[in-house]
């Protein structure tokens, strides 16, 4: 098991969205003696970057020549590399390798809806994406090898834009508040804003364990797309009080009232506002590794499966999330599940949980609705067995 060398809570308080900082063995595996442990290889990395449907990108800077490339790769690409001034990184490698899943347990007091990915980038030395500014807080652990980092003062519009490469967004340069050397299991936090640079001394692997905050115009225009997509507020203006006016061009105020009213009503439902909330953040922002069943299932497969003594597994990085005063509405990857009271016991094993064991499906079946909801979420290709 993953674990953190610090208080969570004692943490936040102090730095989140405040100040970066360094934690010094951070994360270790098992006991702070063990340290830290790679979740995943190089190797098992650049597999990752050969397939399809992961987002990758390579990133090189020989003699300050930036070049820029979006996966997947070919055997090929990997063959040529030089032993220098290159870095492979691939997006919610949570959703794809177990391991790399189960470095996030230690996390997991932070809010599910936050987090964005697990960004796992490899580097030779002298290897890094050059100094940029990320709008993410972002955790980033030191696995293999060093590399040094460089963090900055807030972005206050001081810092100057620079084209390396087109697909780079880099900055000019900036002086450093922390200045300091990550080695494994070391904890590198940054907050949005905060400009920084790393680069590789040896062969390194990091771990930036993201978050990201939604914007304003974010929500506003998701929440459009909500009203537009439940077809709600099909309606015209009404106004059989239309009064006549003497300037044309002018907008009556009890005119412009009345469609600020059907503007505010619609964002003054706290029911539509949750249930929209509930699906947007359920939704993630990185490919899924969803297959749904050839067949579908039906009960009796289901009473089958579960005689058979194996689990069923959440496809990893699946968000199941709730609002805290209605735990019986279910949000899954944007869709909303109502449950009964009787299952209230049964949903952190679909919240909470990556896996649901035999032990725990044989005492199921004394609740057909679990059961039922088990199946639907098994079509959907959302919970799936090995
Ligand atoms: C990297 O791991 O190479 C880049 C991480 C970052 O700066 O966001
Ligand atoms: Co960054």
């Amino acid at each position: 098991m993953y674990q953190l060398s610090f208080s969570l809570s004692e943490f936040l308080a102090e730095y989140w969205q405040k100040k970066p900082t360094i934690i010094k063995g951070g994360l270790f595996f098992n006991t702070p003696e063990e340290g830290f442990v790679d979740p995943i290889s190089p190797d098992e990395l650049a597999g990752l970057a050969m397939e399809e449907e992961i987002d990758s990108r390579f990133i090189s800077n020989l003699n300050d020549d930036w070049q820029a490339e979006h996966g997947p790769f070919s055997e090929e690409k990997f063959a040529e590399l030089g032993e220098t001034n290159w870095s492979l990184i691939v997006q919610a490698s949570n959703h794809w390798h177990p391991q790399a899943n189960d470095m996030l347990a230690p996390f997991k007091s932070m809010p599910g809806w936050l987090f964005d990915d697990l960004m796992v980038s490899f580097a030779m030395p002298d290897g890094g994406v050059g100094p940029h500014i990320d709008q993410y807080d972002v955790f980033i652990c030191q696995g293999l090898g060093k590399r040094h980092w460089r963090v900055g003062a807030k972005d206050e519009g001081q810092y100057q834009e620079v084209c390396r490469h087109s697909a780079l967004r880099q900055i000019e340069g900036f002086d450093a508040i922390i200045d300091d050397v990550l080695e494994p299991g070391d904890i590198l936090y940054i907050p949005p804003g905060f400009p920084h640079d790393g680069y590789a001394l040896e062969a390194s692997m990091s771990y930036s364990v993201g978050y990201r905050s939604p914007k304003e115009q974010e929500l506003v225009s998701n929440f459009a797309d909500y009203v537009l997509a439940c077809d709600l507020g099909d309606v015209h203006l009404h106004n059989p009080e239309q009064k006549a006016q003497d300037k044309h061009g002018m907008i009556q105020t009890a005119d412009a009232d009345i469609m600020i009213s059907m503007l505010q009503k619609a964002s003054q439902q706290p029911e539509l506002l949750n249930n929209f909330l509930g699906c947007m953040l359920s939704q993630s922002r990185h490919q899924l590794n969803i297959v749904q069943p050839e067949d579908e299932w039906d009960i009796d497969e289901f009473m089958q499966h579960i005689e058979s003594g194996e689990s069923l597994f959440k496809v990893q990085g699946l968000r199941a999330l709730y609002h805290e005063n209605n735990p019986l509405t279910l949000f899954v990857n944007g869709e909303v599940f109502e449950l009964n009271e009787s299952l209230l016991n049964f949903i952190p094993f679909i919240t909470e949980q990556d896996e649901i064991n035999h032990k725990i499906l044989n005492q199921l079946t004394a609740f057909p609705e679990a059961m039922q909801l088990l199946i639907k979420l098994l079509n959907r290709g959302y919970w799936f067995t090995e």
